[in-house]
């Protein structure tokens, strides 16, 4: 099993390298998109590191001054009819040496430093040449990933509270979540925007797999808001319908000060690696304060207009065990609540949304199907935590889901049968990293 899936995954990488960076997917996402960039980097590292690298550097090389890494990067060569919504409807203006309407002005969960450090621990496995081109690389991107991790802690810290918040909910990466209903709600929509600016996605995939047309609305809405004003985040949460604090997003944001503390502590920077880690702690302690339900055992999403917790239970309220500074307490709840038949972890992986929730949806995106990029964090955060057998077990279960069905984007929770976009990159990097990683991870706690 293990070598028909991993050729199988390779053969998915190939097939969706373009020029510099990997399309998640020539069905459905024809440019470079911020977070599936780290995910493929990690599964890339084992098979062509230069490529790794290559991605990461190009997604990158697209930052915006304010330190915001956008979270598409357009390629030029395709056209505005590919992709709703492109370059065009974007807008951006020029900025460094970028021309306008290079990338989007949103930003996605910042991966990239648990990405970069996973590539420079395995580029030491090709060779001297290979660890000598690592460490130039990690050396290029610390700067860049720091000035990321700036942006997001302070320009986006809209409620003062020492957590970034989103603006869009494709800054989650976790579009039509149900933790974003109650807040999605009192956004306007204007289906009227559907008939100016047309859909693309439907005309290849199932409606009933993607977000809704009222979602649409709303998504474009949003950008035109923030757009109108240039994409500036000063005094955004009083003019802006959409900011939260999402536990998912914020767990990234403490793991990659974590993995930047191992990168400076690599490129000898010892009183900047202490700084990171301080910061992963002081992320934590917010993420605690203001993002845990005691009711409910897990973290939830936190909507800064309304000033209260949303009352979905989705997967992004488990991911938050990543965090090795979480109380003891919490992590015994959140594991109840994995455990639990709303995740059911230890059957299969877990499903992006409570499975006994009335509204769970087999189909719909991230309303219900399990995605393997979620479960990829969770079994990182069951590892960070001591849960050596669960790790396992997730790890083979998500192994059994990919080799079944084939690469795809999500798949049906209940049937595993494979929705949305074939030939996904970030299911196959990732296959390739769960093939590859059967030791525990250099992140885990000590025993
Ligand atoms: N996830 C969005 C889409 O479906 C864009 O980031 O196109």
């Amino acid at each position: 099993m293990s070598a028909e899936l991993w050729n199988s995954a390779v053969r998915v990488l190939e097939n969706n390298w373009q020029d510099d960076h990997t399309v998640p997917s020539r069905a459905l996402y024809p440019h470079q998109w911020s977070w599936d960039a780290a995910f493929i980097a990690i599964g890339l590292a084992y098979v062509n590191p230069i490529r790794a690298w290559r991605d990461l550097r190009s997604l990158f090389e697209a930052q915006w001054p304010d330190g915001r890494v956008p979270h598409i990067v357009f390629d030029p060569a395709t056209a505005e009819e590919d992709y709703f919504p492109g370059p065009g409807f974007w807008d951006v203006p020029a900025y460094g040496d970028r021309p306008a309407r290079g990338s989007t002005g949103l930003v996605q969960p910042p991966m990239h430093a648990i990405a970069a450090w996973d590539v420079y621990r395995h580029a030491a496995a090709h060779g001297a040449a290979c660890a000598l081109q690592a460490r130039t690389e990690l050396g290029w991107l610390y700067p860049r990933l720091v000035a990321q991790q700036r942006y997001l802690t302070g320009r986006r810290d809209l409620g003062g509270s020492g957590l970034a918040a989103i603006v869009h909910p494709w800054e989650s990466g976790l579009d039509n979540s149900p933790a974003w209903d109650e807040a999605m709600a009192n956004v306007p929509a204007d289906l009227g925007l559907l008939a100016v600016h047309r859909r693309r996605d439907l005309d290849r995939v199932d409606a009933a797999h993607r977000p809704t047309d009222l979602d649409y609305a709303r998504y474009v809405g949003l950008v035109l808001s923030y757009r109108g004003e240039r994409y500036d985040d000063t005094g955004l949460l009083d003019r802006h319908a959409f900011a939260i604090e999402c536990p998912a997003f914020n767990a990234i944001l403490a793991t990659a000060e974590l993995s930047l503390a191992q990168i400076a502590g690599e490129l000898g920077l010892a009183a900047e690696a202490a700084a990171h880690r301080d910061r992963a702690e002081s992320i934590t302690h917010a993420m605690v304060k203001r993002l845990w339900n005691p009711r409910t055992g897990m973290f939830h999403a936190r909507d800064l207009r309304a000033g209260k917790l949303a009352d979905a239970r989705t997967v992004a309220g488990l991911l938050p065990l990543m965090l090795p500074d979480l109380p003891a307490g919490h992590v015994q709840a959140i594991m109840a609540a994995a455990r639990s038949e709303r995740f059911g972890l230890g059957e299969r992986p877990a499903p992006s949304y409570d499975r006994t929730a009335p509204d769970f949806d087999t189909l719909r995106y991230w309303r219900g199907p399990i995605w393997i990029n979620m479960n990829w964090l969770l079994r990182r955060g069951l590892l960070t935590q001591g849960f050596r057998d669960e790790a396992e077990d997730l790890r083979t279960a998500m192994v059994r889901l990919v080799h079944r069905n084939g690469h795809f984007e999500y798949f049906e929770p209940i049937t595993g049968e494979g929705l949305g976009a074939p030939a996904f990159s970030w299911t196959a990097a990732l296959a390739l990293d769960l093939l590859a990683d059967r030791s525990v991870p250099a992140y885990a706690k000590a025993a």
